[in-house]
């Protein structure tokens, strides 16, 4: 069969990609097949880009874990997409036991993301990550509860200015069901196309269960590229309830072909993601007890049926 990257390209996709992190890349068998540019032309870090791992004291950028990541990208000739700016969860102490006013956080919104976005041009990039709750209201964090809906302009306009070609998302979880929450993202992406600020796209992650993908996703997909806005999937799973079946794994492989064929047939939709290739490394079942081998290849990088729901998704 082909790769998944290739079968995304032969569809007119931008990537088919995969996160990954720092501490899998002594693991050489799973670098060898991250490495492989049929499947994988894009990666995500899963962890080194975030806020407690670039600047873990005010003013102070380390770059190296993020580093690590983008230098194995360009050596296998893959996109980045940078995760992310803005997150309510793995902040350092320093931004959330602070007593901030509204301009000093916007500033310190502001600089956080100006600094990285800056420093790994030209990528593309979640510069807002999980702003709502699954109820469509806005998530009560330390950015919220500080400056109201303000920081999302700040981090968005920082991030042009500090790179002009960096393609610029509002990335979240549970909007592939339509429904409040997915009004309120694009509420948002509506106002901020009025306001004139500087928005490029919807990620849509895509952690889901077996069985229960939705079966408008399309529909969804092109509620959000109406508003002007791409979109992408950018951090695919689906799980199942253990002990794994051989029937749980073809409905898995229907469910990944599924969502990528939405992605396929949305023009606007420029690419899709999974969250880790291998339940070697995924984060389901130290979240979801019980729950798990939501990837494609099994925890032995085996790949196992969803890989080839892939590939039809992007070729049927
Ligand atoms: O860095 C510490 C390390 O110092 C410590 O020894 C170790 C002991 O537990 O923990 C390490 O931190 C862990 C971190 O990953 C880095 O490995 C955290 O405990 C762990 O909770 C954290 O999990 C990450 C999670 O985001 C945090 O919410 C996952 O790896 C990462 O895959 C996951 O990714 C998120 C996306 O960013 C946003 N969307 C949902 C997705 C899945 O939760």
């Amino acid at each position: 069969t082909i790769g998944l990257a290739v079968a995304a390209k032969a569809a007119g996709k931008l990537y088919f990609g995969s996160a990954t992190d720092n501490p899998e890349l002594t693991d050489l068998p799973y670098v060898a097949g991250l490495s492989n540019a049929s499947d994988f032309l894009q990666l995500t870090p899963g962890n080194s880009m975030k806020w407690d791992a670039t600047e873990p004291t005010q003013g102070t950028f380390t770059f190296d874990g993020g580093e690590q990541i983008v230098q194995l990208a360009q050596k296998n000739g893959q996109l980045i997409r940078g995760h992310n700016c803005v997150w309510y969860n793995q902040l350092p102490n320093w931004v959330t036991s602070t007593s901030w006013d509204n301009a000093t956080l916007l500033e310190v919104v502001a600089n956080h993301c100006g600094t990285i976005v800056g420093h790994w041009a030209g990528q593309i990039w979640d510069i807002i990550n999980e702003p709502f709750n699954d109820d469509g209201t806005w998530r009560q964090d330390v950015f919220y509860n500080v400056t109201g809906e303000a920081f999302v302009a700040a981090a968005l306009q920082a991030a042009r200015d500090a790179d002009p070609d960096a393609k610029l998302y509002i990335n979240d979880y549970n909007l592939e069901y339509g429904g409040a929450k997915a009004q309120s993202m694009a509420n948002l992406v509506s106002s901020l196309k009025a306001q004139g600020v500087p928005v490029d796209g919807v990620g849509l992650q895509g952690h889901l269960l077996v069985g229960g993908v939705p079966g408008n996703l399309q529909s969804i997909l092109e509620s959000f590229t109406a508003l002007g806005v791409e979109v992408a999937i950018t951090e695919l799973d689906i799980r199942m309830t253990l002990p794994v079946t051989d029937a749980l794994l073809e409905q898995q492989k229907a469910d990944y072909q599924s969502v990528i064929s939405a992605c396929k047939n949305v023009s606007g939709c420029i690419g899709v993601t999974v969250w880790d290739y291998t339940d070697k490394y995924s984060w389901v079942p130290s979240t979801f007890s019980g729950q798990g081998a939501a990837c494609p290849w099994d925890e032995n990088l085996i790949k196992k049926p969803a890989y080839d729901g892939i590939v039809s998704g992007f070729t049927a």
